[in-house]
């Protein structure tokens, strides 16, 4: 079998996040998303990876998992000239899949379940396609899928009047005969070619779509909050380690994890869940945590952060309670000379509450 994550699309509901470069990039516990995917995939005993790259920054996709050694895997790397859907992105691997079954992931999905066993099934049975269906409160956002007698017999996008509240995940086991079904298809009223309705012609055809219910952590993270709400829950997740130095002034709770270099001093609380990494000075007093990420090479000083990603190379020097945020790489918040005066040099669609 062969895997295929989509690391292209439009990313408009993060900016201005994904105006320099792709969503999937964005870390989360300080790992870019797309590598929990990666590493999903992998675990499964695959090892040939095509990955799906377009639009803005999507060098830095090539520039950060290379040929894939460093990952475990044999990286192939695709280009999508402009984001025309999910079915067309994965009628791009026509090629580089041959007569192999395979798995797609969406490379801004994460879960917590591991799916060797799914893999395996998949590749012993013979159904054209196998998906994951996850329980959500408000169906009419997702593509769902309705099911009588534990058989899948319809698949929508976004339906008015949800059958189920069935949504179907951005992990897809399926097999080449998908491709014939893309070329044939309509592109949607967002003209998009949608894997939805891909689906739901094989369906039609009468062709056998079986699915496993998730009932763990799964989140699409197509907003700022669907980011801020994944990074918590990984953080629950972590190991807690230290690899830092502090002084005696430094309370540390919880799970937390502080990498190689970093230096925390006078006064500062860290509680966890929390992750810090490497070549970090957090000091002053400072409070980190809970649910929070900071990237490496930060300096934080008199702060108050929870519940936020702070990515690598940023400075907050300033006495605020910051919460629910995501500050991307190399920004500054730091004092005004003048308590009462602001001074800001913002970026397009940036969004500061104050
Ligand atoms: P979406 O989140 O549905 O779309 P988007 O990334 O364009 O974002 P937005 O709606 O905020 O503008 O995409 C799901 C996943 O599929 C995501 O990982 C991006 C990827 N994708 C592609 O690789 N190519 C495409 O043509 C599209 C539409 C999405």
């Amino acid at each position: 079998m062969k895997g295929v994550i989509l690391h292209g699309g439009h990313g408009t509901r993060l900016r201005p996040l994904t105006h320099t470069g792709p969503k999937q990039l964005l870390p989360i516990a300080n790992k870019p998303m797309s590598q929990y995917c990666l590493e999903s995939i992998r675990k499964t005993g695959i090892t040939d990876v095509a990955i799906i790259v377009g639009g803005i920054g999507s060098n830095r996709v090539r520039d950060y998992y290379k040929d894939g050694q460093d990952f475990g895997v044999k990286i192939t790397y695709i280009e999508q000239d402009l984001p025309r859907g999910i079915a067309h992105a994965i009628r791009l691997c026509k090629e580089f899949v041959g007569n192999d079954k395979f798995l797609v992931f969406l490379g801004d999905n994460i879960i917590q379940k591991e799916i060797t066993e799914f893999a395996r099934e998949f590749e012993n049975s013979d159904a054209s396609a196998s998906i994951l269906l996850c329980e959500v409160d408000n169906p009419s956002r997702f593509g769902i899928a309705d099911v009588k007698d534990g058989k899948i017999i319809k698949i929508m996008e976004k339906p008015r009047n949800p059958p189920t509240n069935l949504a179907v995940t951005g992990i897809y086991f399926l097999t080449p005969e998908i491709f014939d079904v893309i070329d044939n298809l309509k592109p949607s009223w967002r003209n998009e070619l949608e894997i939805t309705d891909s689906l739901q012609v094989l369906l039609e055809k009468n062709r056998k779509i079986t699915y496993h219910k998730i009932t763990d952590y799964w989140k699409d993270t197509g907003t700022p909050e669907d980011i801020i709400h994944a990074n918590g829950e990984i953080l629950d997740n972590i190991k807690p380690s230290f690899s830092g130095t502090k002084d005696d002034s430094v309370s540390i709770s919880g799970n937390v994890s502080i990498g190689i270099g970093t230096v925390i001093r006078n006064g500062v609380k860290v509680i966890g869940p929390a992750i810090i990494g490497n070549n970090c000075i957090i000091e002053d007093n400072a409070v980190i945590g809970p649910n929070t990420s900071i990237g490496d090479n930060c300096t934080i000083s008199f702060c108050d952060i929870s519940q936020s990603i702070v990515m690598a190379d940023c400075t907050i020097n300033a006495e605020r309670i910051i919460r629910s945020s995501i500050i991307a790489f190399n920004s500054k918040i730091i004092k005004a000379k003048n308590h009462d005066e602001g001074v800001f040099l913002l970026g397009e669609g940036t969004q500061i509450i104050i």
